[in-house]
């Protein structure tokens, strides 16, 4: 049994089939990379995963560590250990960076029965990972995400999932917009998680990623399914090659 099982998924936001009959299961140790055109419905795919309450799951189930998600609010999944980097990670005003990682990092710990973090703990845990993420100290007493640069928001990100521990993790096009320095860190962040007690949905565009941080499975997503599926290779192949031969091997079998 995978940790994560998405079975025939069928999913619609305002009445538009978007997810289309998509099967994909991901198990902790493993690192998968999603890929396709845009518009093919990766984000759809992460935001379903979450339980974004804009979209209406029409067919299939999403099941979670044995138990059926598929209905289950978004604060549920993510206190059962379902974490997700955004592609375009949203402000939070009036909430600090130290603020919010605290609140989340102590509703995770409610979930598993354990007491509120220390905040001497907290203290040395934040600092370790931002320390890891390059995100300098002052960063803690800013509202979250509020003016913070395109590759601030993404280190953000994997602060939050260094921070949170979680089992299964979707990254969003974590890569885009990074300089080549932040790649580099946000690479290393990830794969200092990445092992055992951890699975990694990839969600992106380029190969560049995906030598830093290596998939061993890659799905390549097309009009709301997953059509091919491989192993690293397939990276190369889609880099050299584009989408077009997928389209067509599509409308082939259609
Ligand atoms: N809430 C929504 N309402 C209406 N249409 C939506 C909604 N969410 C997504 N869509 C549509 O679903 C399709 C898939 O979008 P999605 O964002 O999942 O694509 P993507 O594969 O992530 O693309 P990209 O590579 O550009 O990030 C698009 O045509 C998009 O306009
Ligand atoms: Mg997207």
């Amino acid at each position: 049994m995978s940790d994560l099982e998405i079975r025939n998924l069928h999913v619609s936001a305002e009445d538009k089939a978007i997810l289309k009959g998509l099967d994909l299961e991901v198990s902790k140790g493993e690192i998968h990379a999603l890929m396709g055109p845009n518009g093919s419905g990766k984000s759809t795919l992460a935001n379903a995963i979450m339980g974004h309450p804009s979209l209406e799951v029409t067919d299939g189930e999403i099941r979670f560590g044995g138990e059926e998600i598929t209905e289950e609010p978004p604060e549920d999944r993510a206190r059962a250990g379902l974490f997700m980097a955004f592609q375009y990670p949203v402000a939070i005003p009036g909430v600090t960076v130290a603020k919010y990682l605290r609140m989340a990092v102590n509703a995770h710990r409610e979930a598993r029965g354990e007491l509120e973090i220390k905040l001497k703990d907290f203290r040395k845990d934040a600092e370790a990972a931002m320390e890891l993420m390059n995100i300098p100290r002052e960063f803690s007493s800013r509202y979250l995400n509020e003016g913070f640069s395109g590759g601030e928001k993404k280190r953000m990100e994997i602060l939050q999932l260094a921070m949170l521990r979680p089992e299964l993790a979707v990254l969003d096009e974590t890569d885009s917009g990074l300089d080549i320095d932040a790649l580099r860190t946000v690479a290393e962040g990830v794969n200092k998680f990445a092992g055992p007690d951890l699975g990694i949905l990839i969600i992106t565009h380029y190969q560049r990623i995906l030598h830093l941080v290596k998939p061993d499975f890659v799905h390549v997503m097309f009009d709301g399914r997953i059509v091919k599926e491989g192993g690293p290779e397939l990276v190369e192949t889609l880099e050299e090659r584009g989408y077009g031969w997928i389209r067509e091997e599509v409308e082939a079998a259609a």
